[in-house]
């Protein structure tokens, strides 16, 4: 940016920050609350398997120490996100990093869905951001570059088979992203969306664990993949990293597709030999 008030970017990223990172229990999260605090983060690992995170934030501040603190938090209870939010303020003196990364997924046909279970994943997936944001939101405007980055999906584009309501949540949060950039970008809050294809975590397996061979489900589903893999935790985490940081100063109400080009082809088949030989 050419802003005279742009910071540098490079090693320790995010020095002197402090994130809040949802669903860090695991997968995507987890990878987010190693690298933030390879960066120079603070960084509160929210979920509610509170043990889990204990075990995490151990591992975290034997490498880099102090770095890390596990909350217990259900993301659908607002009580549970303002008490996670004034733990981290509390412990780390500041909040600037709002990662809503929580997330669920039901596979199941529409007119199988009960309304509990359409609201447990709407709010688990999109109702937790708005939560998140209100009480997050004082502290970011303090911060004078407060950032969010919710995580979306390559199902907030396109559908996918028997996850209707997923596939609802995760288009709204790229609405929710655009109206947070929109109405507080005077603030100096920027907010983002990231969408992954596909990642290999316990959600992904959750998923293909429904079909009679998992394996074969993966491969087949890979062959529509022009770069032929999945994604490890770690590559999405680095795209939550650019958006969390000053590499991306600038940008704002903006998504960020990373799903090996899942998304550029209608059909597709993809050759994994050739992309291993080449790559
Ligand atoms: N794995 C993929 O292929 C993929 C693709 C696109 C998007 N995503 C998104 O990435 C995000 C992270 O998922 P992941 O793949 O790492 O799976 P994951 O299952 O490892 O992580 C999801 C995390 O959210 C937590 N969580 C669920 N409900 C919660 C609640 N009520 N309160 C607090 N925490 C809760 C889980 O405990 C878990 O730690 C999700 O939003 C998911 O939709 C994943």
């Amino acid at each position: 940016m050419s802003s005279k008030k742009s910071k540098a970017t490079g090693p320790g990223r995010l020095a002197g920050r402090v994130a809040w990172v949802s669903g860090a229990t695991s997968g995507i999260g987890e990878a987010v609350a190693e690298l933030f605090a390879r960066e120079g983060a603070k960084v509160a690992l929210v979920g509610r398997r509170v043990e889990l995170g204990q075990k995490i934030a151990n591992r975290i501040n034997r490498a880099t120490p102090g770095a890390a603190i596990a909350l217990g938090c259900d993301v659908s209870k607002e009580s549970d996100v303002q008490a996670s939010i004034a733990a981290t303020v509390k412990k780390f003196g500041r909040l600037d990093l709002l990662i809503n990364n929580a997330g669920m997924v039901e596979v199941l046909d529409l007119h199988e869905y009960t309304e509990a279970q359409w609201d447990r994943v709407m709010n688990v997936n999109v109702k937790s951001m708005f939560f998140a944001f209100k009480h997050a939101f004082p502290h970011l405007r303090k911060a004078k570059r407060g950032y969010v980055v919710n995580v979306g999906s390559i199902s907030s584009f396109v559908g996918q088979a028997r996850t209707p309501v997923y596939t609802t949540s995760k288009h709204a949060i790229l609405g929710l992203t655009r109206s947070i950039a929109l109405d507080y970008a005077a603030h100096g809050v920027r907010c983002n969306c990231i969408c992954p294809g596909i990642t290999e975590t316990p959600m992904l397996w959750e998923h293909l664990n429904v079909r009679p061979d998992p394996q074969a489900a993966l491969a087949e589903r890979l062959r529509r993949v022009p770069m032929g893999v999945s994604l490890s935790p770690l590559d999405v985490a680095k795209s939550i990293l650019f958006f969390s940081c000053e590499d991306s100063a600038g940008v704002t109400g903006t998504s960020l597709t990373i799903d090996c080009g899942y998304l550029t082809a209608a059909e597709w088949t993809s050759d994994k030999t050739l992309f291993q030989e080449n790559v």
